[in-house]
């Protein structure tokens, strides 16, 4: 028996996350080797409105002893962002070690990329977010506020221990799905932090001569992400550089209600988090009209995570069947489908899904594959 920590947030986060529930329950209907039991934690920015906190003090110790965390968005307009995300999100990434925040970039079959001329075979890159440090470590100081003097420091954390785990988790991957490694950074103007991380992916990258890899500066990255992605496998980034490009990536891939993400403490010693990478979308939010694969797809990582892989695939399987249609699809993908269709969609077409064999006779390879299921820490 798994317990998941489910935090619905603000916005579209609980409509997303209805649909991912509902999805659970019918798998742990139809097979009883998965077994889910779920409590739900009211965290959020009402929480906050009523007790003048995100979560409560012992938030971390109440979450730690579940085996995930599926988490929807929070932010609203009632309350400054840097408070709602600082002091629940960022605080689960950060007190759990997520350092590593895998993010699929795949266009599906069916769905029209921004991008002219690009299908599938195109578009299907992995982003290894480092999730720990860099510029989200939240140093920093303001003085002389509120004068004509106001001054802000905002300290990025670059250490040869948190680059070197996330560039070598990034190859463990690439050498596991066959694919090359891209580093991005920005070592030219970055003396410091952006030659730390060059030199140590440099140096990660002679244990892996298997391993094709390569280096290009961000601006670069993103030039190349819309120009030639094709030339993409894995990319390892720092935590803003990788936030940025993946929101690009998920415009590629079709929109951000589409994009998943898993934030995982590799080594299992606190709980991963999965989480679509859009936020709470308060223009849409409460119309029914979110589209929930991004976090049905990051509940497909989850499963991944779990050890339930047949499952995870069959999901992935189903959400490429589902989105081909535009009934199925909702209005950000130019379908008609609400919020709870879609969810729908998913799952009448799961038992088909599970049931096709792959990979010869089957459809295309499983878009978002995680790493194996117990990512294994490389030493
Ligand atoms: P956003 O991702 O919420 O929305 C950007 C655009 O994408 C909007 O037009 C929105 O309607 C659309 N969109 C997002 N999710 C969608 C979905 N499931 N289906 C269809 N369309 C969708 O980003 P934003 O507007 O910059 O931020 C809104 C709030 O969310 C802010 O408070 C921000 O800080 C917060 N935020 C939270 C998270 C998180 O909790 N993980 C992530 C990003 C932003
Ligand atoms: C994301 C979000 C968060 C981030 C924000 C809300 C703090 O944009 O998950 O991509 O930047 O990590
Ligand atoms: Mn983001």
């Amino acid at each position: 028996m798994y317990r998941i920590a489910v935090i619905p947030g603000d916005g579209v986060g609980p409509e997303v996350v209805r649909e991912s529930r509902k999805l659970l329950g019918f798998i742990c209907d139809r097979d009883s080797t998965v077994q889910l039991a779920f409590d739900e934690f009211p965290w959020g920015t009402d929480y906050y409105l009523s007790t003048g906190e995100m979560m409560p003090a012992d938030g971390l110790a109440q979450l730690s002893g579940y085996d995930a965390i599926l988490f929807g968005a929070v932010g609203s307009p009632r309350v400054p962002d840097h408070v709602t995300l600082r002091q629940l999100l960022l605080r689960i990434r950060h007190g759990f070690d997520q350092y590593i925040n895998l993010r699929p970039v795949r266009l599906l079959p069916g769905i029209r990329s921004p991008l002219a001329d690009v299908g599938p075979s195109d578009v299907d890159m992995l982003f290894v977010r480092e999730g720990t440090e860099g510029e989200y470590a939240g140093l920093g100081d303001r003085i002389y506020r509120g004068t004509d003097r106001d001054v802000a420091l905002q300290t990025a954390i670059f250490s040869r221990h948190g680059v070197q785990r996330a560039v070598r988790w990034a190859f463990e991957l690439a050498r596991r799905e066959g694919r090359s490694v891209t580093s991005v950074s920005k070592g030219n103007a970055l003396q410091y932090s952006g030659v730390l991380w060059d030199e140590v992916f440099a140096e990660v990258s002679t244990e892996y001569p298997d391993v094709e890899s390569h280096e290009l500066l961000v601006d670069a990255a993103a030039m190349f992400m819309v120009m030639d992605p094709r030339r993409f496998g894995v990319v390892v980034a720092s935590n803003l550089y990788a936030d940025i490009l993946t929101d690009l990536g998920a415009a590629i891939m079709g929109g951000m209600g589409l994009a998943p993400s898993a934030n995982l403490n590799p080594e299992h010693r606190f709980p991963s988090m999965f989480e679509p990478i859009h936020g709470s979308a308060p223009d849409i939010a409460g119309k029914s009209v979110a589209n929930p694969v991004g976090s049905i797809w990051s509940t497909a990582l989850m499963l991944e995570h779990l050890g339930h892989a047949a499952w995870s695939a069959a999901v992935q399987r189903a959400i490429q069947a589902a989105v081909a249609s535009p009934a199925t699809r909702t209005p950000d993908l130019g379908g008609t489908a609400s919020t709870r269709q879609a969810g729908d969609a998913v799952i009448a077409l799961l038992d088909h899904a599970r049931e096709t064999p792959r990979p010869e006779a089957g459809p295309p390879p499983v878009p978002g594959a995680a790493p194996a299921a117990s990512p294994v820490p490389p030493s």
